[in-house]
């Protein structure tokens, strides 16, 4: 075991370094015993000035999230208090210098901002990031970082949660030097220079310099990207008290509010989910020591929209990809898209020309399998039909070497089936990615019963190379993902069948905090996909459900959504929505024609139909095991379905509504609780 904190001295300058992998996670102990390094520092005569360096290349990235999870479970919700150590640091009469590789985030750049002077690495990252937990930065970082970069540069960076590389630091005022030598020789270099300077400056005596337009400007700004997050705004309040109180009634306002975040549900799951999306890659069963295949180049079948999508994602990550269509038409389509889109990326700046160049350089679109036998792994992402992949993956066994990975990108069909075409079944995995691929997080990997660990880990791999959530979910109709809004579909249309609109679910569920309305995304899959889904599906309708009446009328007057203009609702070339009177007056007429009663739908209704029917039907998906853990529901839901992520996602929404109430309400609606639900329910128990 690494001792948490050293102290070496270097002539004149004393070297304390942080060393709690894997991020330097102010954990218990850590600011205690950084205090007492500093302590001894001060008493040596012969240090001069004093530099603070993490271990494992990285800073500190903040506090210790796994305390914020167990204080929360243990209904003592709080976090590390190192104002001690701040004052440690900035009342230090010898000059302390921070130098940062890898993260300074949250209370790691607290502590930064307390030091006297900071240095960092050009790749360096640094932020207050504590939004995305649904928290307030609590360690003074509210009030130092206005005084060193300005209100309202301070307010952009702790509402949006921007991580920010050393040159912008520079830029702002935040850091004073950048190192491009040898990392600890330089720190220590600069530490030398500044060992005489006094008096040491202090960013807690700097002014906040007035800027009246800064706070209302971030406050717009969180209305914008942090809908219905109370957070942000505890935050700007934060910011408030730095513009108009002293330093220390300052921090006293910040350590009300950072602790009041604490408390709320919103931090519990925004916690939750930043836990749950890296708990995915733990996979149960799965042994430690697993290794995965190599993955340097890979292969794809079909340039349509996903194929496309994956081939950028996995150039992207600096892979190789050949990408192959059965026509030059089908490939010119595919790559011209391919092209536009990382076109649009340059035009807005995220990354230059040559960087797109250098992409586009690693796609090789063809119309034959040459070069498929070098490939690390092959993904199908052909059309949704059982056919068409069953007889690509008998060409592609014949061509792909022994240790490929044989991947499909099917969102429904059954991967055995798939896997019952080739030689090596054991070889073969679902890859479901969600559209557009080079942008979407989620990744399902579906395991089929063949599928061997290695390929298990390869396709784990993959997803973590690509920086993607990937979740190994079990082979059954729809997966996790679609299978849970199959449902969630259906009732959104029952509901308009009874009374509603679709223009109203959509703006309950968005004011819920989904990120898109129901009938919004069916629009934009494409009714046409959803009909052919359904057709596919048809066998499983037990006799008597009641299904659904007006997906088929939309698909039959040929009103496929997005794609066609008209589809739920009426869209004008730029894609904006409008709801049709048309759609409208169908739906009244068809509930009348089918004897159903039309009544006004409280916004209540909507919401506990569409999310309890998706959190029954997840009862049901980790009864049968097909997803390992509640937290994997959540994280599929929150990064591929838009599931507002400070809800925690739909499993952990359902303990923090109850579950007795959800399988109550259940049976409210005429509908069989899940087993596990109402076990669960009954024994006053929580999904886990
Ligand atoms: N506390 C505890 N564990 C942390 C952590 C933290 N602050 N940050 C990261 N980790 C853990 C992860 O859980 C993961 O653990 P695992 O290996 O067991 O799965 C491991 O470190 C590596 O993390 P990632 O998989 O995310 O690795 P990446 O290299 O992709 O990213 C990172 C590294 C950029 C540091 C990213 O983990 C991150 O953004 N961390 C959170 C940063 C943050 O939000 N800090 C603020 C904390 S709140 C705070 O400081 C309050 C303050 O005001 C007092």
């Amino acid at each position: 075991m690494t001792e948490l904190i050293t102290l070496f001295n270097h002539g004149p300058v004393a070297l304390i370094t942080i060393d709690n992998p894997p991020v330097n996670a102010l954990s218990p102990g850590v600011p205690e015993r950084l205090e007492s390094a500093l302590e001894a520092a001060q008493a040596d005569p012969a240090t001069k000035a004093i530099v603070i360096i993490g271990g494992s290349h990285t800073f500190i990235a903040g506090a210790d999230i796994n305390e914020f999870a167990k204080n929360i479970a243990a209904g003592k919700p709080g976090g590390p208090s190192i104002h001690n150590l701040l004052a440690a640091i900035e009342d230090s009469a010898k000059p302390v210098v921070v130098a940062i590789e890898g993260a300074a985030l949250g209370g790691g750049l607290e502590v930064a901002m307390a030091a006297h002077y900071r240095v960092a690495v050009t790749s360096a990252n640094l932020g207050l990031p504590e939004a995305n937990l649904g928290i307030v930065p609590g360690a003074e970082g509210t009030q130092r970082l206005p005084r060193l970069i300005g209100l309202a540069k301070a307010a952009e960076l702790i509402v949006s949660g921007r991580i920010i590389k050393a040159p912008e630091a520079m830029t702002l005022g935040l850091i004073d030097g950048i190192i491009v030598g040898e990392f600890i020789a330089d720190a220590l270099t600069f530490a030398e220079g500044v060992a005489q300077t006094r008096p040491v400056p202090k960013a807690s005596v700097r002014p906040v310099e007035p800027d009246p337009a800064a706070l209302p400007a971030a406050r717009e700004l969180a209305k914008k990207i942090r809908r219905n997050q109370t957070a942000p705004l505890l935050a700007l309040d934060a910011l408030e008290a730095a513009a108009t109180l002293s330093f220390e009634e300052g921090c006293k306002k910040e350590r009300e509010l950072s602790a009041k975040s604490l408390t709320t549900p919103q931090a519990a799951a925004l916690i939750h989910a930043f836990l749950a999306e890296r708990a995915v890659s733990k996979v149960p069963g799965l042994p430690k020591d697993t290794q995965p295949y190599p993955l340097n180049k890979a292969a794809i079948i079909g340039a349509g929209i996903m194929g496309g999508g994956i081939a950028m994602a996995l150039a992207n990550a600096g892979m190789d990809v050949r990408i192959k269509d059965t026509s030059q038409e089908a490939l010119d389509r595919g790559l011209a898209t391919v092209c536009k889109n990382y076109q649009n990326s340059v035009n807005k700046g995220r990354f230059p020309q040559s960087v797109m160049d250098e992409r586009m350089a690693l796609i090789h679109p063809q119309l034959d399998y040459a070069g498929f036998e070098e490939a690390d792994i092959i993904i199908e992402a052909a059309f949704e039909s059982m056919a068409v992949k069953k007889q690509l993956f008998a060409e592609i066994d014949k061509v792909a070497k022994p240790d490929c990975v044989l991947a499909t990108n099917t969102s429904t069909l059954d991967i055995d089936e798939i896997a019952s075409a080739t030689s090596r079944p054991e070889m073969v995995i679902g890859t479901h990615f969600f559209s557009p691929a080079h942008v979407m997080r989620l990744v399902e990997i579906v395991r089929g019963k063949a599928s061997s660990d290695r390929v298990i880990a390869t396709a784990m791999a993959l997803a973590k190379k690509l920086r993607k959530v990937g979740v190994l979910v079990g082979n059954a109709m729809g997966f996790v993902g679609n299978r849970m809004m199959f449902p969630y579909m259906r009732e959104a249309q029952f509901l308009i069948e009874e009374g509603a609109t679709p223009a109203q679910v959509d703006r309950a569920l968005t004011d819920f905090g989904m990120a898109m309305g129901i009938f919004a995304v069916d629009d934009m899959g494409g009714l046409d996909l959803n009909w052919r889904v359904q057709q596919q599906n048809a066998h499983l309708i037990k006799p008597g459900e009641r299904r659904p009446l007006m997906l088929q009328k939309l698909y039959e007057m040929g009103r496929y959504g997005q794609k066609t203009g008209r589809g739920w609702y009426l869209y004008d070339e730029n894609r904006k929505a409008t709801p049709d009177p048309e759609v409208e007056a169908l739906i009244e007429q068809t509930a009348k024609d089918a004897g159903i009663k039309r009544r006004p739908i409280t916004d209540e209704e909507i919401i506990e139909r569409c999310i309890y029917v998706m959190i029954n039907e997840g009862a049901h998906i980790l009864e049968e095991g097909i997803a390992s853990r509640a937290s994997d529901i959540d994280a599929i839901y929150f990064s591929g379905y838009g599931f507002p992520a400070y809800r925690g996602g739909p499993m952990w929404y359902a303990n923090a509504v109850g579950l007795q109430k959800v399988s109550d309400r259940i049976e409210d609606f005429g509908w069989q609780p899940a087993p596990l639900l109402k076990r669960l329910a009954g024994e006053g128990k929580n999904f886990e």
